[in-house]
């Protein structure tokens, strides 16, 4: 039988305000890189309330959403996109638990938050998102 084929994506990542105030975003972005994933867009990007309610659409009715749109506003976040090898899924392991103190260690939300909000990094959860947000963000590749 054929071996299975890999399949290569992109996924949309955000290193988000509280990253880049506490500087670090090389640290994150150096995490992808040495993984393998490949940079094929990247902007310093102050997010404003409508990109944010766009981008978290699925949360706009969760108790969390109003301080969650305060944080993500807060400041200049990097957005990117990341290809690779099923990046989709290998960005959201290296991402960790959505909550930095329940996330594993090894893991960029484990190694380095202490929150469940100011967790310093978004990854798209689905190929479908993935093509959402890479078209929201970056609408001249998406
Ligand atoms: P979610 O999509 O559940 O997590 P992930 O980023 O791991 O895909 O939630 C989106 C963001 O909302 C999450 O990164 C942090 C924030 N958030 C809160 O502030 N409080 C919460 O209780 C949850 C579940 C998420
Ligand atoms: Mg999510």
């Amino acid at each position: 039988t054929a071996a299975a084929e890999v399949p290569t994506q992109r996924s949309f990542v955000l290193i988000k305000p509280d990253a880049v105030r506490r500087g670090l975003v090389g640290a994150v972005l150096s995490r992808f890189e040495s993984k393998g994933l490949t940079v094929v867009a990247l902007q310093l990007r102050q997010v404003s309330e409508e990109l944010a309610d766009a981008h978290y659409a699925e949360h706009l009715d969760r108790p969390f959403y109003p301080p969650l749109r305060r944080f993500i506003t807060s400041g200049p976040s990097v957005a990117l996109v990341l290809e690779g090898d099923e990046a989709i899924e290998v960005v959201r392991s290296l991402n960790g638990a959505t909550d930095g103190r329940k996330a594993a260690p090894g893991t960029i939300r484990g190694d380095l938050s202490l929150s469940n909000r100011e967790n310093l990094v978004h990854g798209s959860d689905s190929p479908e998102s993935a093509a959402r947000e890479i078209a929201l963000w970056f609408p001249e590749i998406g």
